[in-house]
């Protein structure tokens, strides 16, 4: 793991600096426009405060939404600048653009402990593409690179791989870092038994991340739309349930590899299963071999709640992602409901990943009895598939180097 590869915000010298942070303000907004939850503004404020702190000028850019490389005016991060505002109790000045003469001017005029917050970075196309003459105009408006957005890091955009070509000194923020340090605990010397929980419905991202987890975990729980696919890869009759058969040779490499490797997989032994996807459906319970013809599998029954609670007993470390049935319905949520109880009630290390099983533990009220619920959607499962992250591998590139030499210039 990189962790010990990096250089981190507290090992440069920032003083009176420009200091530019990628971070991740791709918050999920409500349809007036207002921040739904301000998780991943909060989990920065640590590092923007020690920036403060060292009397840094604080450039921050982010993205938020997916504009396509236009402007988009209810894309704009001005209600996250006001946010930020007020968690810090300080203005935070919202450029009109992330590059260009205006921009160029605000930073200019910067004194330390000042803030501007870049407009989002994909109102334009070169962010996307990596643009490198992007990244060094990007570079440009900074002496210091600090990466502090995890949740990004398995994008290559110019806001975290090109720009770092262009400044000479890079280091990561502290929610990378503690991202970085739970996942090595939990993933790469975790404490056994280690159980992985996985659900969701994104089947062919997904069944990547149990081949990998086969050389790594002591048992694998898999429930939610990921379950169906196994059974239909088992030769059962799943109904109208969804499945993805892409993902099949995948699933049955993945029961074949558990049984290699001697690691238990536990599948739903029941379903609650409707008559059509609607909250207002005919529901009834059946088991796994039961699913009636034209009805579709949506949550996982009482028994298999059961089963997987006891396979969770005496787990020491547990991560998990994705949620056990559809639990925006009331009618399928109550699988996911259970296994946050279950999950919450182990004395085991729990690391949660992935925006529907982190609502549904916030939902649940559940959220404190958690080790560590991960900012990271996309980057969490790629780090779980044992893939590297280039927006981190252009940091550690750098690490060696520049940033060394930094910290002992100002020792
Ligand atoms: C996320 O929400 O997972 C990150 O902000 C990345 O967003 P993206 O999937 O639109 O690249």
């Amino acid at each position: 793991m990189v962790i010990e590869e990096l250089t981190y915000l507290d090992d440069l010298e920032i003083k009176h600096k420009r200091v530019f942070i990628r971070v991740d303000f791709n918050v999920p907004m409500d349809d007036k426009g207002n921040i739904a939850d301000d998780t991943r503004i909060r989990s920065v404020l640590p590092t923007i405060n020690y920036a403060l702190d060292e009397g840094a000028k604080i450039i921050l850019a982010s993205h938020l939404g997916r504009p396509g490389g236009k402007r988009v005016e209810n894309l704009s991060l001005a209600p996250v600048a006001k946010r930020l505002s007020r968690l810090l109790e300080k203005e935070v000045k919202l450029a009109p653009d992330c590059v260009g003469p205006e921009v160029e001017k605000m930073v200019a005029a910067m004194k330390p402990g000042d803030i501007v917050l870049l407009e989002n970075l994909r109102f334009r196309p070169e962010e996307e593409a990596n643009d490198d003459e992007f990244g060094r105009k990007l570079a440009g408006l900074a002496d210091v690179y600090i990466n502090d957005a995890f949740a990004t890091a398995h994008r290559a955009h110019a806001s975290n791989v090109a720009i770092t070509k262009y400044i000479d000194v890079v280091g990561a923020g502290f929610l990378m870092k503690k991202e970085l340090a739970y996942f090595s605990k939990a993933f790469e010397d975790p404490v056994r038994p280690f159980v992985a929980i996985i659900g969701g419905k994104k089947v062919s991202d997904k069944v990547s991340v149990l081949v990998n987890l086969c050389d790594r975990a002591d048992k694998l729980i898999i429930g939610g739309g990921m379950a169906l696919t196994f059974f239909k890869a088992l030769g059962y009759e799943v109904g109208n349930s969804f499945v993805d058969d892409t993902a099949l040779p995948k699933a049955r490499e993945v029961i074949e590899k558990a049984r290699e490797h001697n690691i238990k997989l536990f599948l739903p032994v029941d379903f609650v299963v409707a008559d059509r996807f609607s909250p207002s459906a005919e529901t009834k319970v059946v088991t796994y071999q039961e699913i009636p013809k034209d009805w579709m599998a949506l949550d996982i029954g009482p028994a298999t709640v059961t089963l997987f609670s006891e396979a969770l007993q005496n787990a020491k470390t547990i991560i998990w992602n994705g949620p056990m049935g559809v639990y925006e319905m009331d009618a399928f949520s109550r699988g996911t409901f259970a296994m946050v109880t279950s999950v919450a009630n182990t004395y085991a290390m729990t690391i949660v990943g992935g925006g529907d099983t982190d609502v549904a533990i916030h939902r649940a009220g559940e959220f404190a009895k958690m080790s560590y619920i991960s900012t990271g959607g996309g980057a969490f499962l790629d780090l779980l598939k044992g893939n590297e992250l280039p927006g981190i591998v252009c940091l550690k590139r750098r690490a060696g180097a520049d940033n060394k030499t930094e910290k002992q210039r100002s020792l």
